[in-house]
């Protein structure tokens, strides 16, 4: 790779989320209305391969990678992949994102291990209605994880909540409250339509600007964002000791700052959340060799990488969902 395509990849793309499994331990209704899927084939990418891959982003300029699934915590061998990508030269940040669900009994490893940002996935604090989401009745172990985990050396810990309309209202105090004290960041999630969930996007779905608009007539006001964050623009609010972030896929502008390279569980690149085109990776992840052919592959994907997705809120693309497509 020649110094110019580096240059560009550094300057855009410094954040990779890859994908360690497809499975999942919950069955949230927006995500999984029919349950997983179980493939034949559950040849997910080994440490050794996260390794290869892991050093061949970071030699390109990625900085921060996330681990993602599915729910990547599933893995018997998760404290080992966080290592292996704490390991490589240039990976400043190892950041995970759970459901939270083996939290309070392996966060301690993970941290220890090499895991420096953590975001928990909390659809709702309420007990009952965390149950009919998730199908699990759980979230007292969630949030004692979620406590566990803000206790040790994180440098981020961060909850992820998407909100429907049916608990709305309920939604926006609860989390409001949950901030008043505790220094964390709680995002605000707007409900993506999948292949799998058109009947339940049409009754749940609450748009970015109506989730917006509630937060800035009370007070909450929006943040700068850093070059290697997420896609959420974060709210402040002087009585608030945490902050309210805002996912919302479908406003404009969305895509204009996309940072981030995911790679699925099976080794493939992709560009877009959306589909737009993957690229197959694997075949090059079995021996150090191949390093270089692979930042070659990779670099010459990027090329492609389209400017946003041209989707609209209804409209899945090719996007099967979350679990699959690497979160
Ligand atoms: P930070 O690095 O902490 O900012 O996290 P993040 O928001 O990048 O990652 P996280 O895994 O916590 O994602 C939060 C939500 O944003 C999840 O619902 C993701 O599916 C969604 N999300 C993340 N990246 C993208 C993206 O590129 N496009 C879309 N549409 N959604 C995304
Ligand atoms: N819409 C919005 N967010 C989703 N997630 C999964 N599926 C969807 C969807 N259809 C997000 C949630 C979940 C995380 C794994 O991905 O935040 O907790
Ligand atoms: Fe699992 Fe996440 Fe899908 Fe819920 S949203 S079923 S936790 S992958």
């Amino acid at each position: 790779p020649g110094a110019v395509a580096a240059d560009t990849f550094g300057r855009r793309f410094r954040y990779l989320r890859l994908s360690v499994t497809e499975v999942c331990n919950f069955r949230c209704t927006y995500c999984l209305p029919n349950g997983f899927r179980k493939s034949a084939d559950m040849d997910f990418l080994t440490v050794d391969e996260v390794g290869r891959l892991a050093r061949a982003f970071a030699d390109l300029g990625i900085s921060k990678i996330r681990l993602t699934g599915g729910e990547p915590t599933v893995r018997k061998d998760m404290t080992d992949l966080i290592a292996v990508v704490a390991a490589q030269p240039g990976i400043e940040k190892v950041a995970l994102t759970t459901n939270g669900w083996n939290l309070f009994r392996h966060v301690e490893d993970w941290v220890e291990a090499g895991l420096t940002h953590l975001n928990v996935s909390i659809d709702a604090l309420d007990r009952d209605t965390f149950q009919r989401i998730t199908g699990h009745d759980r979230l007292g172990d969630v949030l004692a994880g979620l406590e566990r985990a803000q206790t040790l050396s994180l440098r981020s810990v961060k909850v992820n909540a998407v909100l429907l309309r049916d608990s709305l209202e309920d939604g926006f105090s609860a989390w409001t409250e949950f901030v008043r004290e505790r220094p964390v960041s709680v995002r605000f999630i707007e409900l993506m339509r999948t292949g799998d969930n058109k009947t339940f996007f049409e009754n749940q779905h609450v748009s970015g600007k109506e989730l917006r608009h509630w937060l800035e007539s009370r007070g909450w006001t929006a943040t700068v964002r850093g070059v290697d964050d997420g896609p959420a623009t974060e709210f402040e609010h002087p009585d608030h000791a945490g902050r309210i972030g805002l996912i919302a896929p479908y406003e404009s502008g969305f895509c204009d700052g996309c940072n981030r390279l995911r790679v699925t569980a099976r080794g493939r690149l992709r560009l877009c959340l959306f589909g737009q085109g993957e690229r197959n990776l694997r075949d090059l992840l079995e021996h150090d060799a191949d390093a270089e052919t692979l930042k070659a592959r990779v670099l010459e994907a990027l090329v492609i990488k389209p400017a946003g997705h041209t989707l609209h809120a209804g409209d899945p693309g090719d996007m099967m969902n979350l679990a699959q497509a690497g979160g």
